[in-house]
């Protein structure tokens, strides 16, 4: 497996393991400061690709920060290994992540953020968003890098194969495709629809990012809050009430 690493904005580093099985990237995003954050672990199966992609851009034993949208495998299964490199790394995640799952999961317990609580890491800061079901998952959130505004988005914009790091193209409609393509398949319904999905998703693009963090695909560079609008659109055709 082959890892890459590139910086997709100021300080923000994409670590992308090309995965064959899956067939799909798995991209972690670490944001290089005083307080160093990774946004998503990785698998613990590949832990030692994204370590070793991690060791490109700093001393992983300086992590601060471990930040994840919610808890699933590639999002915080390689957290242990993570935690026993790092002594001050800690968790961060959704109270709801930290109540259900984190604190019995990790070695030591996670910092749970109330929803729009900002982490300051040096010259950036993020700042939680609590955004359940969206992408999927009771406990899932969302991290914004508020000083060049970069939205951290895990699954969503997933595409799939093994995409350029960083696009100005659209990624809207590859997104969409691969949306509609994954709902004939054994992995379809990831995505719930639920009354509060639309408006989660305007909230994420009012924040206008400048870029996209993507989990599985290219990261985005243009008019966040277009291409935010554009996938809400998408997702409420395809999965929406009046899809079925
Ligand atoms: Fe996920
Ligand atoms: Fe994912």
């Amino acid at each position: 497996m082959k890892t890459t690493v590139d910086e997709i904005a100021r300080g923000v580093h994409r670590i992308s393991t090309f995965h064959p099985d899956f067939g799909i990237q798995f991209n972690q995003f670490l944001i290089a400061d005083d307080e160093p954050f990774l946004m998503h672990t990785g698998m613990r199966h590949f832990f030692d690709a994204t370590l070793a992609g991690a060791r490109r851009v700093l001393d992983p034993a300086r992590l601060r920060w471990i930040g994840f949208s919610h808890f699933e495998a590639d999002e915080s299964g390689a957290l242990n290994e993570w935690l026993a490199l790092a002594p001050a790394a800690q968790a961060v995640c959704s109270i709801v992540g930290a109540t259900v799952s984190v604190n019995d999961f990790a070695a030591r317990p996670a910092r749970a953020l109330a929803d729009g609580e900002v982490l300051p890491l040096g010259s950036h800061r993020v700042r939680f968003l609590a955004t359940p079901h969206v992408p999927h998952g009771w406990d899932a959130g969302l991290f914004f890098e508020e000083t060049d505004r970069t939205l951290l988005c895990s699954d969503l914009f997933f595409q799939p194969g093994d995409p350029a790091p960083l696009t100005e193209s659209d990624v809207v409609g590859v997104a969409a495709a691969a949306m509609r393509a994954g709902a004939q398949g054994p992995l379809a319904n990831d995505m719930p629809y639920t009354p509060y999905t639309d408006a989660t998703l305007r909230r994420l693009a009012a924040l206008e990012p400048r870029t996209l963090a993507i989990m599985h695909g290219s990261s985005y560079r243009g008019d966040g809050k277009r291409a935010v609008l554009a996938l809400a659109g998408a997702i409420r055709e395809t999965l929406g009430p009046a899809a079925s």
